[in-house]
């Protein structure tokens, strides 16, 4: 089997932040022939690209044109004419690009219907997006789907679904997208619309390992969808080899052979694959009745609102002089955590590791009645604009720190590290990288029971029914969803929790 090249993203900080800001992630080829395969259906067609930035898709359809004896032209859009300087010196011709218009595919798409649609859509989060842009795509969506979808909603959704629309009956469109897609608080109008008013083919997944975008922070899918009469199954993929042409052979095939490797391929109800989310595994039965909730109740880490405020190291603290009554000690970083527990050994090593352990938890008596070196240091805060920053300037006073009971256990839920339950035996107070997780029974063997419950491998696999999926196998989980994760009985039942403490 042909490996297929691929050039390497940027590596610096820097210039990943500035192809952030316009969303510009070139798609590598092994990727972009198998979607530009699935468009073109064997047809001489016209190929759109929405986003045609440095022409992955075009030099993908030369290619597959060339192995397949397809006539085919080449027409697209993208904001960013610099990008198309690039498509050149990547190796297109300036006639291969000579059908791109330069302008906005959403707000200014074009007139006709299009048969063949592929896109690797710029993947600009909403928070980056202007206000009165967010509006226009608001209004677009309410057009489109008849709702007004969800803030969170990223350009990406709007280039989807703006797409969608411009498909040709019979005309097929393959999207790659970040798992937000089908995780994100919109994503149940998104694909009702989707679904009941055309055929999803494929979802295509990837193993960490064979990431397309491998060390960029997102879980990417590619969508295969046609216009025409939904149909009640999908093929559901984890592609777990990169950088082969299985994926383009097995879409060539019409999805016919089945590779002996590199792909696994599950045939699935889409009622199923719609509550379950695209982005995730089948489940085969609803695994429990039980979920954490039961057990548990979940709170979010101290948010400080300035952590190189208030957050210091030992010495800091010294440096200050500001006595010891008013730190509490508190753990900042995931990384900080290696071990299951955090024990007053992992404590004095961060500490000798000069990473901050103090937290400065003040109650919010008025400054005059604070020791000199205290007041001089929130004098400086203030002197910092410290009380107009967006989270402080809505605590009265603005250095009142948010307080916590110190949490029987941590739920460390977004790192490269998996996401996993960890042992509060130091009875620190977690900030925003963690969550509090708090026994509903404090009784001492109920809590013995329960961590063997938590940090159970058949306990922590559930994470990704109801966590949102990021890169490199990362899952991030807000508070009400980790209530919600279902807990095997088996366990329960092992774990010995008589069943008048299962709070059911
Ligand atoms: C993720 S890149 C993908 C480029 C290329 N198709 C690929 O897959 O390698 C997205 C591209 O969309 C362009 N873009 C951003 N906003 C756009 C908009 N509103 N309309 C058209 N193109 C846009 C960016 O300049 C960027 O080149």
């Amino acid at each position: 089997m042909r490996k297929i090249n691929t050039y390497k993203l940027p590596a610096s900080g820097e210039a990943r932040e500035r192809l952030r800001e316009k969303g510009q992630f070139w798609t590598p080829d092994w990727i972009a022939e198998a979607m530009v395969d699935y468009v073109l259906a064997n047809r001489d067609s016209m190929l759109f690209d929405p986003a045609v930035g440095a022409g992955a898709f075009f030099r993908a359809a030369k290619a597959v044109a060339r192995e397949r004896g397809l006539h085919i032209t080449l027409s697209g859009m993208d904001v960013d004419p610099t990008a198309l300087e690039q498509a050149i010196q990547y190796g297109l011709k300036n006639d291969d690009i000579s059908g791109v218009k330069i302008g906005d595919f959403v707000f200014q798409p074009p007139q006709t219907k299009l048969h063949a649609i592929v896109a690797n859509p710029p993947y600009i989060r909403h928070h980056r997006i202007p206000i009165t842009i967010k509006e226009q795509l608001k209004h677009l969506g309410l057009q489109t789907i008849g709702r007004m979808l969800d803030g969170r909603a990223g350009l990406h959704i709007y280039f989807l679904i703006r797409a969608l629309t411009l498909l040709d009956e019979g005309g097929r469109l393959a999207f790659i997208m970040p798992a937000d897609t089908c995780e994100g608080k919109f994503a149940n109008y998104l694909w009702q619309w989707i679904s009941t008013n055309f055929t999803l083919d494929a979802v295509i997944t990837f193993t960490p390992d064979a990431s397309p975008f491998p060390g960029i922070d997102t879980n990417p899918l590619i969508f295969l969808i046609r216009k025409a009469e939904p149909k009640e199954k999908f093929l559901w993929v984890k592609c777990s080899e990169s950088q082969t042409e299985i994926l383009k052979m097995w879409v060539r095939s019409g999805f016919e052979i089945t590779p002996e490797k590199g792909l696994t391929i599950v045939q699935r109800e889409l009622s199923e694959g719609l509550s379950t989310g695209l982005s995730r595994l089948p489940v085969i039965e609803r695994t429990s009745r039980c979920t954490l909730g039961n057990f548990v109740q979940v709170v979010r880490g101290v948010a400080t609102g300035a952590n190189e405020f208030f957050f210091m190291t030992y010495e800091q603290t010294k440096l200050l002089g500001i006595p010891d009554n008013y730190f509490v000690r508190a753990i900042g970083r995931t990384r900080d955590v290696q071990a299951e527990e955090i024990t007053q050994d992992t404590l004095d090593s961060l500490q000798a590791k000069g990473r901050p352990t103090f937290l400065l938890a003040l109650n919010g008596d008025p400054i005059e009645s604070y020791p000199e070196k205290l007041r001089d240091y929130l004098k400086e805060g203030e002197a910092l604009g410290l009380p107009q920053r967006p989270l402080i300037s809505q605590r009265k006073p603005w250095y009142k720190m948010e307080s916590r009971i110190p949490p029987t256990f941590l739920f460390s839920y977004l790192g490269r590290r998996n996401s996993r339950f960890i042992r509060n035996t130091a009875r620190v107070i977690p900030l925003t990288g963690f969550l509090c997780i708090y026994p509903k029974n404090n009784d001492k063997e109920y809590i013995e029971r329960l961590w063997k419950i938590l940090n159970h491998p058949d306990t922590t696999a559930n994470l990704v029914l109801i966590g949102k999926s990021y890169g490199d196998g990362a899952v991030k989980v807000e508070p009400r969803s980790l209530e919600k994760l279902p807990i095997p009985e088996s366990l329960i039942e092992q774990s010995g929790i008589p069943i008048q403490m299962r709070l059911l």
